[in-house]
């Protein structure tokens, strides 16, 4: 047995969003205050997660934080942003002030451990998952309720619309305290039942250049972003509301296409530019465009984030016959049985009209995997103590 120390133990899920109206640029580094509204899609957790674990113990000597088994810096601002505002409004809510009247659990260090179901930096957006995760264990740790994605939001943008699941907006908001920043559901993750996303996973590697330093790089030098946030992307959230709510895969995948091509055109468009495509991500882009123009309609549409990866948006009906095509474009070189993930699909033929005309230059092994997933809820909590990360003693339970 391990030795009895009062421990508050909380574990909980958050999920990965992707964006299908992009942020790109901040008013306010600070308080990460977006120049233009977003939109978003929140994947399953079933395939793609951050956990995290925080206990509270008077044992405790100093914050401490491990990621993916390492520690790291507890110290990090953004990070430091996050616990203060949870401990401020953990004060507020029990009706203590900053000072003497606050209860003592509020003033225990605290540990935190957070893993991921996925490569960290793949472009897969594991900070937003991790900073939704984290605020909302801390909010179940500390007891408070509501609105919360302001403060996600201040650990990462795009973290604040991991805090509800299924079709998110983030309302840029006009104050300059940022308060009416928030995230808010458009739909409910059982809205749009067919819908199915594939992740394809060109490359692990760490991302050129972070969205922080890129974004704040073009609004700096960028024209086309400052057209983009003020002239375009108002009219392009009412559209995607819409397309949503009707459930338009029309609309939708034509949308979420242009909207990734304009984030990208943003960043050719800073100076020094910012490139996050690579050959294969433009070779998956004409490759969608070809499928599409075979069935004279939109049947995938593609959005890139920074980095190469392309999430693909498609119905449950297409979805074998794309993977199929996937499959032919860029056949796995060794571990096949490992190449789609996630969700399963069936298997398809391709006819040969279809062959001749999509699957043109094969390029093998320049696709490492796909994972098949679909929208899903906003953050869970864990209730089964043995699924805790951190163990008795305050500790990681396994490492990394
Ligand atoms: C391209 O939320 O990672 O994924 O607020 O600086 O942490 P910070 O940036 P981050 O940027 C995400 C940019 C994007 C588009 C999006 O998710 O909307």
């Amino acid at each position: 047995m391990a030795e009895e120390t009062p421990l508050t133990v909380v574990t909980c899920t958050a999920p990965v969003n992707i964006a299908v109206v992009k942020y790109w640029g901040k008013r306010d580094e600070e308080l990460i205050l977006p120049i233009n509204s977003s939109l978003s899609v929140t994947l399953h957790q079933d395939q793609l997660k951050t956990t995290t674990t925080a206990a509270i113990s008077r044992d405790f000597k100093e914050d401490r934080l491990w990621l993916n088994g390492e520690e790291a810096n507890v110290g990090h601002p953004r990070l430091q942003s996050c616990l203060r505002e949870m401990r401020r409004l953990a004060r507020k809510r029990r009706g203590g002030s900053a000072g003497a009247a606050a209860p003592l659990s509020l003033s225990y260090k605290v540990h935190v451990a957070s893993v991921n179901n996925f490569p960290t930096a793949a472009g897969l957006a594991s900070s937003a998952a991790g900073y939704a995760c984290l605020v909302h264990t801390l909010a179940r740790l500390y007891g408070v309720e509501g609105e919360l994605s302001d403060v996600a939001r201040q650990g990462s943008g795009s973290a604040c619309r991991s805090m509800l699941g299924g079709f998110v907006q983030w309302l840029m908001g006009e104050r300059p305290d940022g308060k009416d920043s928030v995230a808010q559901q458009v739909a409910p993750e059982t809205h749009w039942p067919e819908l199915r996303v594939l992740i394809l996973v060109v490359s692990a590697e760490k991302k050129p250049v972070g969205s922080t330093a890129g974004m704040q790089t073009s609004v700096d030098t960028s024209r086309l972003l400052k057209h983009r946030a003020e002239a375009v992307v108002p009219e392009r959230m009412a559209q995607m509301i819409q397309f949503i709510r009707q459930r338009d895969f029309e609309g939708f995948g034509q949308l979420t296409m242009k909207d990734s091509n304009q984030f990208h055109a943003t960043c050719l468009d800073t100076f020094p530019p910012i490139f996050y495509l690579n050959d294969i991500s433009r070779r998956i882009i004409a490759l969608a465009h070809r499928f599409n123009a075979h069935h004279g309609k939109t049947k995938v549409a593609y959005t890139f984030d920074a980095g190469p990866n392309a999430v693909v948006f498609t119905l449950a009906d297409t979805v074998d016959e794309f993977v199929e095509v996937v499959k032919c474009s860029f056949p796995p070189e060794s571990n096949g049985g490992q190449f789609l993930r996630g969700l399963p699909a069936g298997p398809a033929l391709l006819s040969e009209e279809l062959l001749s005309t999509v699957v043109l230059e094969p390029v093998p092994g320049a696709i490492r995997y796909i994972l098949l997933t679909e929208p899903g809820p906003g953050p869970q909590p864990l209730d089964d103590p043995n699924l805790h990360l951190l163990g008795a003693d305050g500790l990681p339970r396994l490492s990394a």
